[in-house]
């Protein structure tokens, strides 16, 4: 304290001496050139056609995130010139060297420095720009190019995918392994049709289930689909299947940090090691188990939640919810899930009597971009190169279908599903895509399932 105060005391002093001389803070500061802020590119005095004969210290115009002077005062040694000032005032050639910068966007940057734009751009040091040349999941150029041709769906840039590059998309936004050749092979459980049967044109289960079609979930960088699609598909079914005696929203987060069997929590997972988990183990809501896992954290957090059997097949929890605002921790399970055919009528049939479904989706860069409308996977990164090519395993909940008839007379047959996005993504966060086609393998890989509802879980009269 005493340090500070002397040292307060002879700055004081210093001022008081050198007020006669009237040094400024201008004459103090250092150079603009000695912190390697020197663009020398630029043309400041020129743009702002300001030269100032003597001194003028209001003869100044912005330069990066200081000023710079177009005055004669700056015409000594330690110069806060700006770098056009003897180009353009005196006509002669500036003192210093030159350090090549890196020009971008209409402003120079010194070598060494670093800026990024989108997810991309580097300044290195030859005074050229060392783009990195990676694919960003937000291009303004692919954007436009969707919209611009047409493809009967709309892009539009997310704020919360701007900057990263395709690469952090794929790898922190989806989050499902693409079943193992076993897993695709099992069983595929055939719906009873007729082969004339008549399905409507629309529908949407939300409007046949009201009050128990949960809304779209936010996986956050957390590449757990397996688990939001999971939890998401057992919420509506157990709804559904109780006749909405329950309603249970079902804990994504239960999953990802309890079923780490083969498991990799945030880092991908597989939907019949979900399916197994939730039939054998069983789930809380996600009011008791919430979501805490919204940075890609490199340790899962540990599992906090834990059920035995109480006989009959049924579980109950051995601990408290982890939100210790909520008391109840009830156990939901369901049956075995089992595997729909990839037939687009089978799939409709077993949507309109049982409840939404689970699917796989191949996804590609332009379905980031996804604003509205019927998507289809459109040519406009495959230009790009290869780098844009990338593609990632995805699952969703179908939740209805439709069709929409196109200007030219066509007409478009569509799923709606739900992604796991948030609500801001696409359509209140829910994205239509093209029915009947197995576009980006939605019809491969489509997964029923029954709540383990019993007599006791409905209503008594
Ligand atoms: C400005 O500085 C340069 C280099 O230091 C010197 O040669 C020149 O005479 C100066 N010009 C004026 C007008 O002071
Ligand atoms: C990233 O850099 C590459 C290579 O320079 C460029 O082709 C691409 O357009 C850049 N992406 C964005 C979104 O700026
Ligand atoms: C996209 O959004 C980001 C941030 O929200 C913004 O900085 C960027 O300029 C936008 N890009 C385009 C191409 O619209």
């Amino acid at each position: 304290m005493r340090a500070l105060l002397c040292l307060w005391l002879v700055a004081q002093v210093a001022q008081v001496a050198l007020s006669s001389r009237v040094r400024t803070r201008r004459e103090l500061g250092p150079g603009l050139y000695q912190h390697g802020v020197y663009d020398a590119g630029g043309s400041y005095c020129q743009r702002g056609d300001v030269c100032c004969h003597g001194r003028d210290d209001g003869c100044t115009v912005p330069y990066h995130d200081t000023l710079c002077y177009c005055d004669l005062f700056c015409n000594r040694t330690v110069s806060d010139c700006c770098p056009d000032f003897w180009e353009y005032c005196l006509g002669i050639p500036a003192p210093f060297p030159k350090a090549p910068g890196c020009a971008r966007a209409g402003r120079n940057y010194p070598p060494g420095a670093t800026h990024r734009e989108n997810c991309n751009l580097t300044c290195g040091p030859g005074g050229q720009w060392q783009c990195e040349d990676r694919a960003c999941l937000m291009d303004g150029e692919l954007i436009d190019a969707v919209n611009r041709g047409n493809y009967g769906w709309r892009a539009a840039n997310y704020s919360q995918f701007w900057g990263m590059t395709l690469e952090d998309g794929i790898r922190h936004r989806l989050g499902t392994f693409r079943p193992s050749p076993t897993v695709m092979n099992m069983n595929e459980m055939h719906m009873n049709m007729d082969s004339n049967e008549v399905l409507p044109r629309h529908f949407d289960a939300a409007a046949k289930w009201p009050g128990m079609i949960h809304e779209p979930l936010d996986q956050g960088n957390c590449a757990g689909s397996w688990a939001f699609s999971t939890a998401a598909v057992a919420s509506d079914r157990i709804s559904i299947h109780s006749m909405g005696h329950m309603s249970p929203a079902l804990s994504p987060q239960n999953l990802l940090s309890c079923d780490t069997r083969n498991q990799r929590g945030c880092s991908g997972g597989r939907l019949d090691g979900a399916w197994w988990y939730l039939r054998r183990r069983g789930v809380v809501t996600d009011e008791c188990y919430p979501f805490t896992s919204q940075q890609s954290q490199p340790a899962a957090p540990p599992c906090m939640m834990h059920s035995r059997s109480t006989g009959r097949g049924k579980r109950q929890a051995t601990a408290r919810c982890p939100n210790p605002q909520t008391h109840s921790n009830e156990i939901y399970q369901s049956t075995p899930a089992y595997r729909l055919s990839s037939s687009e009528k089978e799939i409709m049939k077993e949507l309109l009597e049982n409840g939404p479904v689970q699917a796989i989706l191949e996804v590609h860069e332009d379905f980031f971009m996804y604003k509205s409308g019927i998507y289809r996977h459109t040519p406009v990164a495959e230009a790009k190169g290869p780098k844009h090519q990338r593609h990632g395993t995805h699952s969703v909940k179908i939740t209805g279908w439709g069709e929409e008839q196109l200007p030219d007379g066509q007409t478009q047959k569509y799923w709606t599903a739900a992604n796991s996005w948030g609500t801001a993504w696409g359509e209140g966060g829910h994205f239509r895509i093209a029915r009947g086609v197995n576009e980006c393998e939605v019809e491969t890989f489509v997964v029923g399932v029954w709540g383990r509802v019993s007599m006791e879980d409905m209503p008594h009269k």
